[in-house]
């Protein structure tokens, strides 16, 4: 009976609760991308990050970067960001200072589908709650309307928003709401210009200064998207 429960319980999650992409993006992309975040630590004081980046995103190489700009505190950051997922190395570099840590497996950027499967059961799996449709919608006026169409879900129990464009799935906006660990959250990212295909491949190349150092376990710095690539929840 133990057993059967079991090898049920393992096939729903493994089969039912699975994640087949309701659209994914184009393998390989550009975009400038604007970040603002809310933060407010239990007991703490309330944060404002803002920043501003252009986003590479090439899933055929399986990599990641980021050259970013971070306000918060009156302070304004400079940081280049590296994720070369087939290293499994995320490269942090700040004014030619390398440091190096530990990333998981590349994620491609698409919207995971919930195949009309209960997500009740789902979610008692421990498995995040998949999107719903929230609606076809247009940006602009109706003679130069740029269709998009939102999504939203529980991720890791945040509340969620995606929105892509109806056609081709480039990401519009993500909005996210809840507690990351005790700290509430509120973000909210917005992609523009997005171009196909990556204009210079070098953004991908670590300077020099990486090549010496140990690579830590530690708290990455966040790049791009929370959803839309690789969905862990990282702030500053
Ligand atoms: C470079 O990194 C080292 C080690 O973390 C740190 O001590 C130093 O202050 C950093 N230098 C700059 C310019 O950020
Ligand atoms: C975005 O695209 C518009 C229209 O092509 C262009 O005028 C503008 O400079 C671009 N902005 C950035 C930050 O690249």
């Amino acid at each position: 009976m133990i057993y059967t429960v079991a090898v049920l319980t393992l096939l729903a999650s493994s089969v039912f609760c699975q994640e087949a992409p309701k659209c994914c993006t184009v393998d390989q992309w550009e975009a400038k991308e604007s970040q603002v975040n809310g933060i407010v630590p239990t007991g703490g004081q309330s944060q404002i990050i803002n920043v501003g980046l252009t986003l590479h995103y090439d899933s055929t190489n399986q990599r990641v970067a980021a050259e970013e700009t971070i306000t918060t505190k009156g302070q304004t950051y400079d940081i280049h960001v590296i994720q070369d997922f087939a290293k499994k190395i995320q490269y942090n570099i700040i004014a030619n200072n390398c440091t190096k840590t530990v990333i998981g497996s590349f994620e491609k950027a698409c919207v995971p589908d919930n195949l009309d499967i209960d997500q009740f059961l789902c979610s008692l799996l421990g498995h995040d709650v998949m999107p719903r449709l929230m609606g076809n919608y247009y940006f602009g006026g109706k003679a130069q309307a740029l269709p998009f169409t939102a999504y939203q879900m529980s991720v890791q129990g945040l509340q969620v928003q995606v929105a892509v464009t109806t056609t081709g799935c480039y990401p519009v906006e993500e909005i996210i709401l809840g507690k990351f660990g005790t700290t509430d959250v509120s973000e909210t990212f917005n992609y523009v210009n997005i171009t196909d295909g990556i204009k210079d491949p070098s953004v991908f190349t670590p300077p020099a200064s990486c090549n010496s150092g140990p690579v830590k376990y530690g708290v990455h710095l966040p790049t791009g998207s929370r959803i839309l690539r690789g969905r862990s929840f990282l702030t500053l």
